[in-house]
This record gives structure tokens, C-alpha cells and sequence, in this order.
């Protein structure tokens, strides 16, 4: 009795201090890079080209009722503390972002921290730790307009559920500059698009775009989902993000609040530096491979990161509006891909289960010989081919060396899996284990890293009986042999497009070719539920990367933002399908590692840019802050779908009770169609799917009798998007289940070859020699 009600108090303890019980010696670090002594982990980190302002800085004010204290602990040996009520530390600084890093224990309260005058948050640097912790991030604020501001901390000496008077610390402030922001660029090797031009779309109206900044990533957006109707998952490279986790070291994963803007840090394990992800048939999504930890900069021991090579990560759905209790899994003894991959492609297959696509078998920049992993992979893996669940070798991956990462992938109706690589292009039948390849894109163009283009599959029809098409845009015509010193930020990127119909006379009449506007080399091209394709971020020359070519912009590898998005209509005469009328210019580069996605209300969510090793503040340094692309539809009237199932079954009737808008004509447009916002990184809009369901809409206006798609290779059973589109202006999504929402099959036979004989950790026991390579 006596036992249990202990465990019973200590587990009540536990859930109340999650983060805090045993807080200094569960975290096992050490926190100088290479270093072997474990110490606590210090979140105070200058990134390069931000300043730190030591306590001592005669810039910042103190009023009565602070002391000095001192300590090799302290950043500059030196921390200011109070504990009098109202006592109050003032800083004017120039910058867009500031940090306030103090010390926490048990002694320390709440204090109310203004910025420019406005109450901007009440923090509460309290933590359970008897020695305390010191240099610990306590507040930060990346969304400042450039400019002047002073940011002001007044102390309340108070916490809840305390009687004692509570102390409120400053250790340093560290100021972000607004590295890339507020200037204007001027494109030396991009010609300047004349819009006034006869290749834009004649007498198209402009209308009005908006872009709005608000919001901040708090890690860093290398690679973007829209999880559920609230939140969108962001997944980043172990580095020092202002996001931390509940055990105190910088987050590399979060849930973005689509309403709120709040950032909510996720535990990951295992690096997953350029990982890729998709939702399997049962809704569960997978964040596939990575890279090794990286010793010398971000260390396991500062980061508590694992290998993430082969890494297979969970997130279940997350049906939560406040995303509570939605965090990734991770179990490499139970969960893994039989090999190592840092640059893959993952496609939900219509079976549901996820085809994992090429990659290098460790981190480095272009693909070669020796690292490439020219095979595929399947989770839950399958015996097919006589693999019993190990993977698969595709010769495409070998004949497309060198610059053959990220490869773009699309699921085409009749099930065969579409990709591209390098210069190169095929059909892949994973049933029979063949491929057909099919012309190589013209004019030398390459499409995937580091010469990064983007691409999409086109709306899927039934009116055509789903006809497949793809578009591929951007890219570069560099020569992928070269090595980086041979090749600089300046080489310009590719103008073109190039699309072509994947039936045999489609295939017959070839590769029809298009020019963009500006190039651009690292693209995002974004579906948007007009059937438009929304192509925006990237550079006009350069190459992917960072550190390794000839005139790098801080170490970006690329230069030349284009900062105007354009819209491309696919139904649209050739030679009139692109137009950037009414589309706002950004202020932020996006660079290497921007991302942008459709979300829900019909918005298109821009986040990410980092061509650096680690965070960094220098030109063009880590960009954490949202913008949010509205086309003119978000203005208008728009229809609603007020109520309808949460699941839709292939070739299956449902009726959704819709609300159309006023004023609307008896011979409207409105379609209903179901799409997947995919899983974007690297340029690479993997799932990213659109198909026109066939509908009837009642006489009165107010239901919606849809049908399933016909089956899962015109969409591959899984979460979706519904949407009704009146006119050319969509309602808000519906979220819904694709299919029967049951679990992939999983062939245990191969589950449990590919756990007997694979090592979870064939990256590191290569290098120490013990390895299967
Ligand atoms: C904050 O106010 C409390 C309450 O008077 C006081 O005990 C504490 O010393 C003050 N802290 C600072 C840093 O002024
Ligand atoms: C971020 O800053 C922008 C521009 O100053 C502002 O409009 C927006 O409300 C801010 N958002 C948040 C979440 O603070
Ligand atoms: C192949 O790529 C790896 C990883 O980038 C690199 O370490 C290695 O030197 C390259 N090998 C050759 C032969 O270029
Ligand atoms: C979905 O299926 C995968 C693969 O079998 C499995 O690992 C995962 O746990 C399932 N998700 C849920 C929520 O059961």
C-alpha cells in the first residue's frame, strides 16, 4: 500500500513538473563542441552576425534595486538581478529580433517584459532546479519590424502559488539585425521581367494578392506539413533554434498554430536533416532518413540528437485543436529503413504504404557513386522481387549521378509511380519492378539537387479519365560534374518549364517547353484548389547548398531572390499562362530551405530560408518569420461546407450540406475537388495532388452529393482536402480520410528480415570499419 501510494505521488509530481524534475542531470550533455565533459546545456548562442549586449552594456538601463553578481558561469562573468517589486532593466536596440537570456531556479518569478511600450508577455522564469540553470534563453521576439525599439522588463516578484518574493535576472540581450530583410535587390544575372509583356495572359484582370508577415517558426522551416485543420508540422536540422525543448536544448521540430501563430516544440531524436515524410493510408504521417550528427558544430552531447539516416519517425494524426498530446515517435530498434538515406523522396503509393526513393548513404552536398543509395525501400516494407522487405535497386538512380537527390516522384492514375532525376525522366511499374524511360527534358535543363527545380502533377479529371500531366519549373543548366569551385552563386538558373501528358501519345509528342518570367533555382510550385499553380521563393542563379561555391553570399550557395511570386494556368493558351498582375513582392529572400504550402482557408503559408550550417543572422541568415499569400478568392464571397463525413471511400456517394455564396447565377461553376497539400521540402512537393470529383449539387444549393475517386492510384488512400469551388473561389477545406483509414498491411516476414539483418546504425559503423559497406 505504503508502495503504491508513493509511485502513485511521484508520478502525480512527475506530471506536473514534466520538464523540470531531475532537470540538471537528465540532461547528459556537454556543451563544447567536441568536448567530452558533460555539463549542463547552455541555451545562450550568438548566431552569427547577431550581437550580444553583456549585462554590463552601459546601453542597457537599470533602474533602482538591481545588484550585481558574479561568476564564470555568466556570459560575460557578470548577471544583474532584483527582487524588489517594479524594479525594471530599459534597452533600446536597433534590430528585428531581440533574446533576453537569464538565469532560472527556484527562486526566480514572473516578470512582465514590454516591447515598445506594449505588454508583450508575462514570463515566468521559475524552474525546479536547486543549483539553477543559468544562461537560459528566458523570452524572445524575431517579429520586430526593422528599426528602432526598446524592450523593457519589469520585475513582479511574484509567482503563483509562492509567498516568497521571486527574482528576475539579466544575464545578456542578444539582438537579430534584420540580416536579409528590407532590402532591395537588384538582379544582375535575372533579367528583369517586363510584365508588361505580350507572354502574360491578355486582358486578365488584376486582381488583389496579399501578403501578410506574421508569425515566427521558432525552428527553423526546412520542411513543411499541413497536419490538420489547426496545425502544420515543421521539421528542421539540429541547430541552435530559439524554440527549446521541454528538457531545455533548441527544438528542430514543431506544431505551427495555423490561427494562433503559436509555436509548440516537438521531441524529436534522431537528426533529420533533410528528411522527407507522407502520410500513410491510416493517417499516421512519416518523416523518413537524415543526417548524422553532426560533431563539430551541433553535438549529440549539446543536442542529445541520435543518427537520423534511417530513421523512420511517427506522427500520429492530431486531431487536438491545441495539438496537445501530438508528438513524434521514434524507436530505431523497432522502427527503421533497412539502409541509410539523407536526401529522400516518400510517396504514399496506392496501397497506402509509403515508397522511400533513392538518397545518399551519408550527408555531403551532390550525389556520387560512392555515397548513392540507387534503390527503394517500403514502409511497412514488402516482399516483393525476392527483396523480403530490403531494398531495391533502380537503375535510374544509378544512370542519373550526379545530381539526382530529392528525386520528384508522382503517383499516376493507373498506379506506375512517375519520377525525374537529374536530366532524366521514367515511369517506374514498382508492381512489375520495371522501368520505361521516357525523353530526357530539353535543353539540358536539370530538375533535382542541388540543380533544384520544382514540380507538380497537374489536376487530376475525370472528364478526361485522368489523363496525367506533369510540369516541371526551374532548375539549372550547370554541369553537374564540376566540382563547387568551379561553379559560382552567380551561374544563372533556369527559365524553363517544361510539361508533357503521360499517356503514349503523350509521351510521343514529348517534353513542350514554357519560360517563367525570372528563373529560378529552388522553387516551390503550390496547387492551388482553382486548378492554378502558385510558383513562388527561390533564387535567380546559384546552386543548393551552402559552403562549397565560388562567390557565396555568407555561405549561401545561391543569390538573386526572386522576390515576386507568378501564377501559372495550366488551361490557359500556351503562351499566356504566366502572370505575376496584382502579386505582391516580399521582402524576404528565400533561399536554400524555403518552404510554402497551401493551408486550409485557401491561403498559401511561405516560411523557411537557411544556407547555413547553423543558425545565422549574416546575408542570407535563418529566416524564421511566416508570410501568408492571399490570392483575391480570400476577398470574395466564398462558399461553405458546413457539415459533411469525415471519411470518403473510393468510388463511395456522401453528401456534404454546403452554403453557397449570395448572388450566385443559376449557371455557376462549382466544382468540388479533393487534394493533398503534400509534404514539402527542398523544392520537392512530394504528395502534392489534386482531382476533380464528380459532384451534383441540389437545386436549392445546399447539399453537395460527391463521389470517392475511383480508386487509390487516382488518390492514394489517405488524409485529403476537400474543397467547393463556385466561380473560381473555394470554400474553406474539409478535412477528411481517403479510403477505409485502415493500417497499411504489414507483411511481417519482411519486418522482421529487415530488423534481423540490418544494423540501425550502418552510417556509424562504417566509419569505425565494422560496417556491411
Ligand atoms: C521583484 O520584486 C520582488 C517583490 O518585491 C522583489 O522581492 C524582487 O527582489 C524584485 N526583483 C527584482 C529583480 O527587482
Ligand atoms: C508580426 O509582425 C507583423 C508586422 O510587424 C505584425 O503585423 C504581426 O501581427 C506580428 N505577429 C505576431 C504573431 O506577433
Ligand atoms: C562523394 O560524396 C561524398 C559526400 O559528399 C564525399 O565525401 C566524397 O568525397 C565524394 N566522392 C567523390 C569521389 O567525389
Ligand atoms: C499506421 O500504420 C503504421 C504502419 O503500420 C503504424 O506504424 C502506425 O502505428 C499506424 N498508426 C496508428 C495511429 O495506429
Amino acid at each position: 500500500m505504503a508502495v503504491s501510494t508513493l509511485s502513485l505521488l511521484l508520478c502525480v509530481l512527475a506530471s506536473c513538473l514534466p520538464n523540470f524534475v531531475e532537470a540538471d542531470s537528465a540532461w547528459n550533455g556537454h556543451t563544447t563542441p567536441q568536448s567530452t565533459t558533460p555539463s549542463a546545456f547552455l541555451p545562450y548562442y550568438v548566431p552569427l552576425g547577431a550581437k550580444s549586449y553583456d549585462s554590463t552594456s552601459p546601453l542597457i538601463l537599470y533602474s533602482a534595486g538591481w545588484e550585481e553578481i558574479h561568476s564564470k558561469a555568466y556570459v560575460g562573468n557578470s548577471l544583474q538581478q532584483t527582487d524588489k517589486v517594479g524594479a525594471y532593466v530599459t534597452f533600446p536596440f536597433q534590430g528585428c529580433g531581440i533574446e533576453w537570456f537569464g538565469s532560472c531556479d527556484r527562486s526566480h518569478g514572473v516578470s512582465h517584459v514590454y516591447v515598445d511600450g506594449l505588454l508583450v508577455r508575462k514570463v515566468d522564469s521559475w524552474c525546479n532546479s536547486e543549483k539553477g540553470r543559468k544562461q537560459q534563453r528566458i523570452f524572445w521576439d524575431y517579429n520586430l519590424s526593422g528599426g528602432k525599439h526598446t524592450i523593457r522588463i519589469i520585475n513582479t516578484s511574484k509567482r503563483p502559488g509562492s509567498t516568497h518574493s521571486c527574482l528576475t535576472s539579466l544575464d545578456a540581450f542578444v539582438v537579430t539585425k534584420c540580416s536579409a530583410t528590407a532590402q532591395v535587390y537588384s538582379a544582375p544575372s535575372a533579367q528583369p521581367f517586363d510584365y508588361s509583356g505580350s507572354t502574360l495572359a491578355e486582358g486578365r484582370a488584376v486582381e488583389t494578392w496579399s501578403l501578410e508577415q506574421k508569425g515566427s517558426t521558432g525552428v527553423h522551416a526546412m520542411q513543411l506539413a499541413v497536419i490538420s485543420p489547426t496545425h502544420a508540422l515543421i521539421v528542421d536540422k539540429v541547430e541552435h533554434n530559439p524554440l527549446t525543448t521541454p528538457d531545455g536544448h533548441p527544438a528542430w521540430g514543431a506544431l505551427y498554430n495555423l490561427k494562433t501563430h503559436a509555436v509548440k516544440p516537438l521531441s524529436m531524436k534522431s537528426n533529420s536533416f533533410c528528411a522527407g515524410g507522407t502520410f500513410l493510408r491510416n493517417g499516421t504521417m512519416i518523416v523518413v532518413g537524415g543526417n548524422p550528427v553532426v560533431e563539430d558544430k551541433t553535438a549529440a552531447a549539446d543536442f542529445g540528437d541520435t543518427d537520423g539516416l534511417q530513421a523512420i519517425r511517427l506522427f500520429h494524426p492530431c486531431p487536438s485543436s491545441s495539438a496537445s498530446g501530438c508528438d513524434i515517435y521514434e524507436n530505431s530498434d523497432r522502427i527503421r529503413m533497412a539502409s541509410p538515406r539523407w536526401y529522400t523522396t516518400v510517396v504514399r503509393i496506392p496501397d497506402g504504404t509509403a515508397m522511400i526513393i533513392g538518397g545518399s548513404k551519408k550527408g555531403g552536398w551532390i550525389n556520387n557513386a560512392t555515397v548513392n543509395n540507387p534503390t527503394i525501400e517500403y514502409f511497412p516494407p514488402k516482399s516483393i522481387h525476392g527483396s523480403n522487405g530490403m531494398p531495391i535497386g533502380l537503375p535510374f538512380l544509378q544512370d542519373t549521378l550526379n545530381s539526382n537527390l530529392f528525386p520528384i516522384a508522382f503517383v499516376l492514375p493507373d498506379g506506375n509511380v512517375f519520377m525525374a532525376a537529374n536530366n532524366d525522366a521514367m515511369i517506374y511499374n514498382w508492381k512489375d519492378n520495371t522501368e520505361r524511360r521516357l525523353p530526357q527534358l530539353p535543353n539540358r535543363v536539370r530538375v533535382t539537387y542541388p540543380m533544384t527545380g520544382t514540380a507538380l502533377m497537374l489536376p487530376l479529371s475525370p472528364t478526361n479519365g485522368y489523363q496525367p500531366e506533369v510540369l516541371l519549373c526551374g532548375g539549372s543548366t550547370i554541369v553537374d560534374t564540376n566540382p563547387g569551385y568551379e561553379i559560382s552563386s552567380q551561374d544563372p538558373a533556369s527559365k524553363q518549364c517544361s510539361r508533357m501528358v503521360l499517356t503514349d501519345a503523350g509521351i510521343a509528342a514529348g517534353w513542350v517547353t514554357e519560360e517563367m518570367p525570372e528563373a529560378r533555382l529552388m522553387p516551390d510550385a503550390v496547387l492551388l484548389p482553382t486548378g492554378e499553380v502558385l510558383i513562388v521563393n527561390g533564387a535567380g542563379s546559384g546552386i543548393s547548398g551552402y559552403g562549397n561555391v565560388l562567390n557565396q553570399v555568407g555561405a549561401s550557395n545561391a543569390d538573386n531572390p526572386v522576390l515576386t511570386p507568378v501564377i501559372y494556368t495550366p488551361s490557359a493558351p500556351q503562351g499566356s499562362r504566366f502572370s505575376s498582375a496584382g502579386l505582391p513582392r516580399s521582402q524576404i529572400p528565400r533561399m536554400y530551405h524555403s518552404v510554402a504550402t497551401l493551408v486550409p482557408d485557401g491561403r498559401i503559408m511561405i516560411a523557411g530560408s537557411n544556407p547555413n550550417l547553423d543558425r545565422s543572422e549574416v546575408k542570407y541568415g535563418t529566416e524564421y518569420r511566416v508570410e501568408w499569400l492571399s490570392p483575391p478568392y480570400m476577398g470574395k464571397p466564398r462558399p461553405q461546407i458546413k457539415n459533411g463525413p469525415k471519411q470518403l471511400d473510393f468510388g463511395k456517394t456522401e453528401v456534404f450540406t454546403i452554403r453557397l455564396p449570395p448572388q450566385v447565377q443559376d449557371k455557376a461553376d462549382i466544382k468540388v475537388v479533393l487534394m493533398d497539400f503534400g509534404y514539402v521540402t527542398h523544392a520537392v512537393h512530394a504528395n502534392s495532388r489534386m482531382v476533380y470529383l464528380t459532384s451534383q449539387i441540389s437545386a436549392d444549393g445546399t447539399k453537395a452529393t460527391v463521389t470517392g475517386p475511383p480508386n487509390g492510384m487516382v488518390y492514394p488512400p489517405g488524409p485529403g482536402w476537400l474543397f467547393v469551388v463556385v466561380d473560381g473561389v473555394p470554400s474553406i477545406a474539409h478535412h477528411l480520410m481517403v479510403g477505409d483509414g485502415e493500417d497499411p498491411e504489414v507483411d511481417e516476414k519482411a519486418l522482421k528480415n529487415v530488423l534481423q539483418h540490418t544494423s540501425p546504425n550502418q552510417y556509424e559503423d562504417s566509419k569505425s570499419g565494422s560496417g556491411e559497406e
